[in-house]
């Protein structure tokens, strides 16, 4: 590699990075000239199974590129096994410089039906997974005053979704975590950001195809592809995005969104303060104009991918 890449020689430690989006950005930040973890348990969909193999397909895919790269096969999803995933970038690169959360299981029911179980599991590889993995990295940024944080959230929590309680908390979760990260480790030179994918993985793979116009469809959404979602997070991973913290991004195709956050749209006030009743029948009344529908993902991202 003669030309210097956007992230020449920085640690970036990719999580599930095995297959789908995180396999796309651990190439794409190797291209970059990153040197790179490829983390993943290599798991089904739903979190069962380990193998070693879809890590170190991966790292050997990034070798071929002229690239470094080590394969790790720790979960994300307990604290001891996710600071041997960062122990791995300073035994192997002697020192971190991003992480990429991206690990990710789906145990979709819907709520009357979900299990804790499912519950624990879902919330443990997520927002656990992001914790432990974060926090482990969180010394060795303040330490070395740099760092960068790049979270995959959803619009599962974001706007929401059916039958995913649990993986739509614990996207909101992240969300909120990064946003915590960013406010509080600004002050050592450490940036955290989200980005919510829309991509065709094996986690959407799912969708029927049972009519002609379902198929149609499935073609177009097809061409969302993971490889879409890489070119943001390399820049974010980049120290040409210093201006860039605590933001939400939505990747789809070839569309980046920046995400709004929580913020007062409408306020009523009595001098006299609230009983139940004034709430129902002057709060409630004022404020209903400006409610939230009951909207799903596929209700505000309504069209085809661009
Ligand atoms: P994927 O299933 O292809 O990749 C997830 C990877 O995480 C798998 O390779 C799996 O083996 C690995 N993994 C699971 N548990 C792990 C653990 N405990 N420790 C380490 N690795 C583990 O899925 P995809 O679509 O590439 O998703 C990547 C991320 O993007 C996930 O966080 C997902 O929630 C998020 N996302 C994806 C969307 C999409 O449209 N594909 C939409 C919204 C969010």
């Amino acid at each position: 590699m003669t030309q210097l890449g956007l992230v020449q020689n920085k640690v970036v430690v990719v999580t599930g990075a095995g297959g789908g989006i995180g396999r796309e950005i651990a190439l794409a930040m190797a291209r970059e000239g990153a040197r790179v973890v490829v983390n993943d348990i290599g798991a089904s969909v739903s979190g069962e199974g380990h193998s070693e193999g879809p890590a170190q397909q991966v790292a050997n895919e990034i070798g071929a590129l002229g690239a470094q790269a080590v394969a790790n096969t720790d979960s994300v999803a307990e604290a001891a096994s996710a600071a041997r995933i960062v122990q791995c970038a300073l035994d192997q690169f002697g020192r971190i410089d991003a992480v990429v959360n991206n690990a990710g299981i789906l145990r979709d029911r819907f709520f009357h039906k979900m299990s804790v179980d499912e519950w624990d599991a879902v919330i443990k590889v997520h927002l656990y997974g992001a914790y432990h993995v974060s926090r482990a990295a969180a010394p060795h940024f303040k330490e070395q005053e740099s760092g960068c944080y790049i979270h995959m959230t959803s619009t599962s929590g974001l706007v929401g979704n059916f039958g995913q309680a649990n993986y739509a908390a614990a996207k909101l979760g992240i969300a909120a975590l990064s946003k915590s990260i960013a406010l509080d480790m600004q002050k050592f030179n450490v940036r955290s950001n989200c980005i919510s994918p829309f991509a065709w993985s094996r986690m959407i793979g799912s969708i029927p195809t049972d009519t002609p116009e379902q198929q149609a469809r499935v073609e177009r959404i097809k061409q969302m592809t993971p490889a879409k979602i890489a070119p943001l997070a390399v820049a974010l991973a980049s120290d040409a995005s210093q201006e860039t913290n605590g933001q939400i991004f939505a990747v789809r195709n070839n569309e980046i969104f920046l995400m709004s956050q929580p913020r007062p749209v409408r306020s009523v006030h009595r001098g006299e303060g609230w009983t139940p009743q004034d709430v129902l029948s002057h709060a409630l009344p004022a404020l209903q104009s400006s409610y939230f529908g009951l909207d799903r993902s596929a209700d505000v991202f309504s069209w085809d991918p661009i």
